[in-house]
């Protein structure tokens, strides 16, 4: 497979700002574009932009952002027009996509059984219950 194959996003139909939007703008986008007066990365410069956001990123014609290995693919500018039509939700801080697979890959932590615990265990707990 060709290495520089983009990964297509999947339309998200109830994007929020949280979960969907705010990976959309990278450090490039922001800084370019603070310098510009347009505040990319922030949940109040994005939602006050958001129209002309949407009008430079949608393909495919868009100009922004300039580089054209970076363009937005129709489903990101789908999802991006599915929250302004939603009304901007904010949504909720979630674990972005690398956190998640750090955390999927770490082992859960194990409650022991009371019941099962060895004399030593028991001990062990006592002192630290007492400490
Ligand atoms: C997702 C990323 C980006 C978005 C959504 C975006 C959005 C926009 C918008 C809405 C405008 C019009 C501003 C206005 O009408 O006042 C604009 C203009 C401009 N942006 Fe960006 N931008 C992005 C990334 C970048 C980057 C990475 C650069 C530079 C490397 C850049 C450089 C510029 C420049 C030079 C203009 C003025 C263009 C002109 O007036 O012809 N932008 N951008």
């Amino acid at each position: 497979m060709d290495g520089d194959t983009p990964i297509e996003e999947p339309v998200v139909d109830n994007p929020t700002y949280m979960a969907n939007i705010r990976y959309f703008f990278e450090q490039i986008d922001i800084d370019h574009m603070g310098a510009r007066g347009k505040d990319l990365g922030t949940y109040a410069g994005v939602k006050k932009n958001a129209l002309a956001i949407f009008a430079h990123t949608a393909p495919p014609n868009g100009d922004m952002p300039p580089e054209p290995d970076r363009k937005w693919s129709a489903a990101r500018s789908q999802t991006f027009r599915n929250w302004i039509l939603a009304g901007y939700p904010v949504g909720t801080a979630v674990p972005g996509p690398a956190d998640r697979m750090a955390l999927e890959a770490a082992p859960g932590r194990l409650r022991k059984n009371v019941t099962s615990l060895k004399p030593p265990e028991i001990d062990a707990l006592k002192r630290r219950s007492t400490e």
